[in-house]
C-alpha cells in the first residue's frame, strides 16, 4: 500500500473538526483521507468559558467532529457539545460526533440505589446538542448504543489488536479475558486467533477503583497469555490479572486493551509489572511525560478515517466491523 496525497473521497463537501482531546489523532485521520483539518477556534476564555468559532463555511456540508472524552472528561464532553451546537447554528447538512472513547461509559445501569445513568444522559446531551450520528470505538457495553435515538458506528479495534499478536506468531498462546464481562469479547479474539480462551474471575470493591482477582477458569499453565479488556484506567484489574496468571504458570504475559485511560499511576503500574508488552491505541492520547517502555500504541486512525469515508458516501461501516479490509495506519490505498 502506499501513501498519496490525493484524496481518498471526494472531499468536497466532506468537513472534519477536533476539539483539544486528541488534536493528532485527528490530524492522522485526516492525513489518511487526503485532506486538511477543518479550521476552527476552539479554546477557553478567562472566566473558564469554552468558546468554539469555525473559520469555514459549513453550510449543507458533511461534518465530522472528533474528540474523545476522555481526561479532562467533563471539559471534553462540554467542547464537544459547543462544536456540535456550533456547527448546527452555521447550517451543516449532517454533524457526526466522532468519540473514540467515551467517557462515562462505565456508568451504564442503576446497579446501586440512587446512582445516575451517565452513559445514557451524555447520550440526550449529543442528541440535544445537535448531533446526526455518533461514531465510536468499543463501548464499554454495546448497549449503549440503545441510549441514542440517532444512528450509531460502533467500531471494534479487535482486529488491529488481534493483528499485532497474530504477526508474533507466538506458541501455546491463551486469551484470557480479564472479567466475565469481557469474556465474549475476548472469546472473539481468541477465535480471530485461533487459540484457547480463559477467564478470570473479578470483584470490585465498593465504589473504589479497586478490584480483586478471584479464581483463573481455564488451563492457562505452561501458555503464554494474552490478557484482554475495553480499557486499561489504574492499571489495577490488569496487573492484578497478571499477577494471577504468573502464579497459575504461565510462561510470559501480554495485554491488549483498546481505550488507554491511565490514571498517572496506571503508568508506573505497568513498568514495574511482569508483563512483557501492554498494547493499547490510540483512541486517547498518552502522557508524554510518563514512562512507557512497556506501552505499545497502534493508531485507529486509518479504521476512523475508513469509517468516515464509508459514512460520508453512503456505503457499508459494517464490514469494517471484523475484518482487515483497510490499511494500517498510516497507509492507505494508492
Ligand atoms: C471494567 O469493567 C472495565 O472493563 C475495565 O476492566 C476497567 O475499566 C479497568 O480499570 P482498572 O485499570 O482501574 O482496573
Amino acid at each position: 500500500m502506499n501513501f498519496t496525497n490525493s484524496p481518498l473521497v471526494d472531499t468536497d463537501d466532506l468537513r472534519i473538526f477536533s476539539g483539544n482531546s486528541h488534536p493528532i489523532l485527528a490530524k492522522n485521520v485526516c492525513s489518511y483521507l487526503g485532506m486538511p483539518v477543518g479550521q476552527a477556534e476552539v479554546f477557553k476564555f478567562a472566566n473558564d468559558n469554552s468558546f468554539v468559532r469555525i473559520m469555514e463555511n459549513i453550510r449543507q456540508r458533511d461534518v465530522f467532529i472528533i474528540q474523545p472524552t476522555g481526561a479532562p472528561v467533563n471539559d471534553n464532553l462540554m467542547e464537544l457539545l459547543i462544536m456540535i451546537d456550533a456547527c448546527k447554528r452555521a447550517s451543516a447538512g449532517r454533524i457526526t460526533a466522532v468519540i473514540p472513547y467515551y467517557g462515562y461509559g462505565r456508568t451504564d445501569k442503576k446497579d446501586q440505589p440512587r446512582v445516575p445513568i451517565t452513559a445514557r444522559l451524555v447520550a440526550d446531551l449529543l442528541t440535544t446538542a445537535g448531533a446526526d450520528r455518533l461514531l465510536t470505538v468499543d463501548l464499554h457495553a454495546g448497549q449503549i448504543q440503545g441510549f441514542f435515538n440517532i444512528p450509531v458506528d460502533e467500531l471494534t479495534a479487535m482486529t488491529i489488536l488481534a493483528d499485532y499478536f497474530k504477526a508474533k506468531e507466538i506458541e501455546d498462546l491463551v486469551v484470557v479475558a480479564v472479567d466475565i464481562g469481557i469474556s465474549k469479547r475476548a472469546r472473539d479474539v481468541a477465535e480471530y486467533l485461533d487459540c484457547p480462551l480463559a477467564i478470570i474471575e473479578k470483584r470490585r470493591i465498593d465504589n473504589a477503583d479497586h478490584s480483586e482477582t478471584l479464581n483463573v477458569i481455564g488451563d492457562v499453565e505452561g501458555k503464554v497469555a494474552l490478557t484482554f479488556d475495553d480499557e486499561i484506567l489504574t492499571g489495577g484489574t490488569t496487573i492484578n490479572a497478571g499477577e494471577a496468571l504468573m502464579e497459575c504458570g504461565v510462561t510470559q504475559v501480554y495485554a491488549c486493551a483498546t481505550h488507554p485511560v491511565f490514571a498517572s499511576r496506571a503508568y508506573d503500574a505497568i513498568d514495574r509489572s511482569d508483563y512483557e508488552e501492554v498494547v493499547v491505541t490510540d483512541t486517547l492520547p498518552l502522557n508524554p511525560e510518563k514512562k512507557q517502555d512497556k506501552v505499545k500504541v497502534l493508531s485507529v486512525a486509518s479504521l476512523l478515517g475508513e469509517a468516515i469515508s464509508r459514512i460520508h458516501v453512503g456505503q457499508s461501516v459494517g464490514e469494517l466491523f471484523s475484518t482487515r479490509s483497510y490499511p494500517e495506519f498510516p497507509n492507505r490505498p494508492a
